[in-house]
């Protein structure tokens, strides 16, 4: 009703500043429309859900479509018997009217993508294929639809399995090549379409396997068995007997239905011509108009600009002027990799929709973060600063701890290095030197992580790990001790193995302290790691340095003993030292043999 109470321009208007994010008005007055879904400012959330559901449906059509082929490796005959029982779910009412919306639905939201999507150009290949196997399911599966579906809903004809075998390997093999061609078709969009969906959530590496595997597997088998029912029916059409008995039971047209069912075909053709014919005048006028109206200046932090039409989306604008942004659910507005800061001109941008701040919650975004393939500028000049780089993976937009952002934390830090491996790498082949320093990291590096710390970097020789990001200092001091213990116990194990390829054993320095550290992801492209920067840190590396001068396997500051609760015991000889870039002595407490630290720590077992 709202709607049509108002002048054509406002009304426009409302569409125009919301076409990807419902249709929460935004600098406007107007209020919200009145249908729920419109005024939830979900409208876009909700077609990506039926585009969803009424896929999945047609999939899992598909899906028991397979069934009978794959049972044709046993028999045409077992093929024939499960048919009812494949098809029963379909032919009820319900069903019908379930797959007929789901075909009419899915197949209009796709020519409307096909409108909405403004650059073609830079399409991923996975979205191409998708795409041509999605436009290519119609024009083949007509037939079928035609000679299957509405001859047996429509014509009340009873086409069996032998007889449609036999028209695809003995009477109209074309027939065949095209229902294979469908089948494939769907099977591929679908399993790409299954795959975009999936691969943003954050269980899908444990069943991306099984899946890719189902997906090859499945049809192999249908096609396998297709072939082999067809050479079953082929045999059987050379008895006249078995021709006129199946044409009983089938049923037959006559010629008035026969060109009926034609003409549907002819119809159904031509509809689907006419929407592709349409859409790219259409996309022309859109973008006629929008130029008309004006232009919105986006400005990114590596001083590039890109001027675009109103209407259009940063993500957009980033991809027309060729500026490199991460964007893995292709602009979905689902997997957050293109968010972005706004530094200026937030006031140009729409409020965001419903689902968009659902997306910005679950990354924990802060309050100037907006998803730049949900955000279409209203006008003026924007600011921004893309925070992820154009590599980044689905597994960038999954629910993240807060302080991968950054955060000051009390945390433990631990550095360690191998003594004298300068020496050690001199009389050695390269090939041998990466060999030992790979085996040295794989211990170590599991030791660390054993023990609940975070492994940051490996340096040369030497390994940098933070303990208590996501606990409490107390446990992070805890178990940072712990691991010095357990590094010196697999450095024993490691030389005792390579005893007679070492000249001397392998030692090694570590230091740990704890305290105030600024904790986050930093790094660029794929070098993006979770560190932690500031004095803590270089006070845990010169701890680890000062281990030649006491010959120790550990010095431990006084602070992570303090925050681990667990009193220095006499057995730990103490001392005081002065450490570069600090105005105070620093107590510290020498460890000559880190492997018995729980003897003479008792409580660092408590936890274990
Ligand atoms: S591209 Fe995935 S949320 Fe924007």
């Amino acid at each position: 009703m709202y709607l049509v109470t108002k002048n054509f321009q406002g009304l426009f208007r409302i569409f125009y500043t919301d076409r990807d994010h419902g249709f929460a008005s935004f600098g406007s007055s107007r209020p919200p429309l009145s249908w729920r879904v419109f005024k939830s400012g979900n409208c876009w959330s909700v077609i990506r859900r039926v585009r969803l559901i009424s896929g999945l449906i047609l999939f899992s059509y598909v899906t028991m479509h397979l069934v009978a082929p794959a049972l044709g490796n046993v028999s045409l005959a077992l093929m024939e018997q499960v048919r009812p029982f494949m098809q029963a779910p379909w032919e009820t009412l319900p069903g019908q009217g379930l797959l007929y919306a789901s075909m009419s639905a899915h197949l209009a939201l796709a020519f409307y993508a096909l409108y909405r999507r403004r650059r073609w150009r830079n399409m991923r290949a996975g979205e191409v294929f998708q795409l041509a196997f999605g436009f290519a399911i119609p024009p083949l599966l007509v037939l079928h639809l035609v000679s299957t579906r509405v001859a047996s809903d429509v014509f009340a004809l009873d086409p069996t399995y032998p007889w449609i075998m036999a028209i695809f390997f003995e009477f109209d093999t074309l027939s065949g090549l095209r229902q294979l061609g469908v089948l494939l078709a769907a099977w591929v969009h679908g399993c790409l379409g299954i795959y975009f969906w999936l691969r943003l959530k954050p269980w899908w590496g444990r069943v991306r396997q099984p899946l890719f595997a189902a997906a090859l597997v499945w049809p192999t088998v249908a096609l396998l068995g297709f072939y082999s029912a067809g050479q079953e029916a082929a045999a059987l059409t050379k008895n006249p007997d078995w021709i006129k008995k199946t044409l009983q039971q089938v049923g037959s047209l006559g010629p008035d239905l026969v060109e009926m069912l034609k003409l549907t075909e002819f119809w159904i053709s031509i509809t689907m011509l006419f929407f592709l014919v349409v859409i790219p005048p259409l996309r022309f006028l859109r973008h006629r108009m929008e130029r008309r109206r004006g232009l919105v200046h986006i400005r990114y932090d590596n001083g590039k600009e890109a001027v675009i039409n109103q209407g259009v989306s940063i993500l957009e604008a980033s991809r027309e002027k060729g500026i490199p942004h991460a964007s893995v659910c292709g602009g979905r507005g689902r997997c957050s990799t293109c968010r972005v800061r706004v530094r200026a001109g937030g006031k140009f941008l729409p409020q965001p929709s419903e689902a968009e701040v659902k997306v910005l919650r679950r990354i924990r975004a802060a309050s100037d973060v907006r998803l730049a393939c949900q955000c279409i500028p209203a006008c003026g000049v924007v600011e921004v600063t893309p925070l992820l780089p154009p590599s980044a993976t689905a597994k960038d937009g999954h629910d993240r701890p807060e302080y991968l952002q950054g955060r000051e934390m009390e945390i433990a830090v631990l550095f360690a290095d191998l003594r004298g491996f300068t020496q050690l790498s001199e009389d050695r082949l390269p090939y041998d030197t990466v060999f030992l320093l790979n085996r040295y990291f794989d211990s170590m590096g599991r030791a660390i992580e054993e023990a609940g710390g975070h492994l940051d970097k490996f340096i040369g020789d030497g390994i940098m790990a933070l303990f208590g990001v996501d606990n409490d200092p107390a446990d992070g001091c805890r178990k940072a001790l712990r691991a010095a213990e357990l590094m010196s116990e697999r450095l024993a194990s490691l030389n005792q193995g390579l005893k007679n390829d070492l000249r001397q054993p392998l030692r090694i320095g570590i230091g740990i302290h704890a305290g105030a550290a600024i904790v986050g992801e930093m790094g660029y492209g794929r070098a993006t790691q979770l560190t932690a920067i500031g004095d803590t840190v270089n006070t845990a590396s010169r701890l680890e340095s000062k281990t030649k001068d006491y010959g120790a396997q550990l010095i431990v500051s006084g602070s992570v003993l303090g925050v681990a609760n667990v009193m220095p015991p006499d057995r730990l000889p103490a001392d005081e030292i002065t450490v570069r870039g600090r105005n105070e002595p620093l107590a510290v407490h020498v460890v000559m043999d880190a492997s018995v630290l729980s003897e003479i720590i008792p409580e660092l077992t408590d936890d274990l």
